[in-house]
């Protein structure tokens, strides 16, 4: 979010700023959910909920999971927050105590950090490996536990890699959590965007529920970043926990926003295989494209809208030393915005959404191609 303002700074002073450093769909909300929307309006759906949501919208997310992910909730195992953060910071305040450790893959997406930091919890960083595309195995967080881990965060498709957990690797990782007690904290808001096979969640394991928790949230599924609508699927003491807690901070999430969200959930699909199809194409773009800029190297992401690419072999050269000079340089001289890898744990990447246009994709390659060649 800093990049972007200053990107944003930038471009109001007349500078033509390519940015890929916003994590979120460049496609408007559909139609139908809009709507819905003014629909709750002009039917003067504008006064206070349930706090953890209507009983219409959290029966509307289970039925949604059931369909779409074949998992078992009902309405008192779910709850609706005012987006996918939101939903994180209940559910680290409420397990959380002083001390507690939770693990957390590398590169992991920057809130959990703070989060868990803020709630007194110590983050345990578990690597992964770069030449293994930043997949998580269930042998890395085995590591990693000690009698002090409380959650064990997985986020699958990944932010920043773009890296998609294998249902295989799912399980192992399930059964290691669950064998020790741990909560598997699962943080599925990308699920829809996987480019091999079908959309996965944790959740629909066999038993798991008493053991996991998951995230989930609308933003990027149905382009609905602005609207704040994510929820939680998790046991009901664990629920009603963050219902209590909700209650007495945001309260329900916006009415109207609710009204939207059921539409989102039980109206028309189509919208969703089409940004899939769109940012297939974009990856198979943009990720060909970085990996024939001498000095840049690119996993290929399996899932959501980030490439990853290392740049390291630009440091020791023209004052650039880390991934946070790189981007620095990139947008003071390229005019190019994206993110350095130290947000999210790692030293030598930088992450570029290709939520953008072919247009501005292309024009950013080659803003970026020129820029690496004049630092060789
Ligand atoms: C991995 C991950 N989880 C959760 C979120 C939360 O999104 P929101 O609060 O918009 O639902 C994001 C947003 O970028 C994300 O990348």
């Amino acid at each position: 979010m800093a990049v972007t303002a200053e990107a944003a700074r930038l471009k109001s002073s007349g500078v033509d700023i390519l940015s890929f450093g916003a994590g979120e769909p460049d496609f408007p909300t559909p139609q139908n959910i809009k709507q819905a929307a003014i629909r709750a309006l002009d039917e003067n759906f504008t006064k206070y909920t349930a706090a953890g949501g209507t009983p219409e919208l959290r029966k509307a997310i289970c039925e949604w999971h059931r369909k779409q992910l074949g998992t078992s909730y009902e309405p008192a195992e779910c709850i609706a927050c005012v987006g996918g953060k939101h939903v994180i910071f209940n559910v680290m305040a409420a397990l959380i105590d002083q001390g507690d450790e939770v693990i957390l893959p590398i590169p992991y997406w920057v809130t959990f950090y703070d989060v868990v930091n803020y709630h007194g919890g110590k983050c345990v960083m578990v690597e992964t490996s770069e030449s293994e595309g930043f997949r998580l195995s269930a042998a890395d967080i085995e590591r990693a536990l000690t009698p002090r881990t409380k959650i064990v965060v997985v986020n699958s498709p990944n932010n920043p890699s773009g890296a998609v957990v294998s249902r295989e690797e799912f399980e192992k990782i399930y059964q290691l959590t669950s064998s020790r007690g741990v909560t598997l904290l699962s943080d599925e808001c990308y699920s829809h965007f996987v480019y091999d096979g079908a959309p996965f969640s944790v959740g629909s394991l066999a038993g798991s529920k008493p053991n996991v928790v998951v995230v989930g949230s609308l933003s990027k599924t149905f382009a609905m970043t602005g609207w704040r609508l994510g929820y939680a699927l998790a046991p009901k003491e664990l629920i009603s926990a963050i219902n209590k807690l909700q209650s007495h901070s945001t309260s329900n999430p916006t009415s109207i926003v609710q009204k939207a969200g059921v539409e989102a959930l039980t109206g028309p699909q189509d919208s969703v295989p089409q940004m899939l199809a769109e940012y297939r194409r974009r990856r198979d773009y943009v990720v060909p494209a970085l990996n024939g800029i001498p000095g840049i190297r690119c996993a290929t992401p399996g899932g959501a809208f980030y490439a990853y690419p290392n740049i390291s072999s630009f440091f020791g050269r023209n004052g650039i030393h880390s991934a946070m000079d790189f981007s620095s340089a990139l947008l003071r001289e390229a005019h190019v915005a994206v993110v350095p890898g130290e947000a999210f744990g790692t030293q030598e990447h930088i992450r570029i959404s290709y939520a953008a246009s072919m247009d501005e994709l292309e024009r950013g390659v080659e803003r970026i191609r020129k820029f690496a060649e004049s630092k060789s």
